[in-house]
């Protein structure tokens, strides 16, 4: 079966060719792996944070398709030099935007890149014991949609069951 392919953008796929800032950062302060339970994709997002709480450096790996390296990629560039609380503050809606717009389809692989950097950020603050007052209580919509790795594996088990299951019935 013949693949449509997809309408990205001009910069995403320049982005999705050369990505920047992707790989491992060996001295991050911290790090962040998030999943999405719609395509089973996985990111990792690292920050490099100083003493004022902002980020001096970021990077991701990720495992997810050319709309989630572009976006990740967007994301990573835009907070250098950002104070956490206003890093916080992108929105997945304007990096998709930055790049050009994303397919309907594809939304999810921008909100994973935004939640991934949210929950680096909150794992920061967890680590340092505190809890800035601009950081929500509840989990935004873009972290619950970047699930760690146990939840995300669970969520995926679950599918597969019910597919198993699905297909036993027909
Ligand atoms: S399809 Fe999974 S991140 Fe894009």
């Amino acid at each position: 079966m013949s693949r449509v392919p997809l309408p990205y953008s001009q910069k995403i796929l320049e982005l999705f060719r050369n990505p920047k800032n992707l790989g491992k950062m060996e001295d991050a302060t911290v790090s962040a792996v998030a999943g999405n339970p719609q395509c089973g994709d996985m990111i990792t997002f690292y920050l490099k944070i100083n003493e004022e709480d902002v980020i001096e450096k970021a990077t991701f790996e990720s495992y997810g398709c050319a709309a989630n390296i572009a976006t990740s990629s967007i994301v990573t560039e835009r907070v250098k030099g950002m104070k956490l609380e206003d890093a916080w503050k992108i929105t997945w809606k304007s990096v998709a935007e930055e790049v050009g717009g994303l397919p309907a389809v594809k939304f999810h692989c921008g909100i994973l890149a935004v939640g991934a950097l949210r929950r680096a950020i909150r794992a920061y603050y967890k680590m340092k014991g505190q809890k800035p007052e601009w950081l929500p209580e509840e989990l935004t919509f873009e972290e619950k949609q970047a699930l760690e790795e146990e939840e995300l594996a669970k969520i995926l088990a679950k599918k597969m069951k019910m597919a198993e299951e699905g297909s036993k019935n027909v």
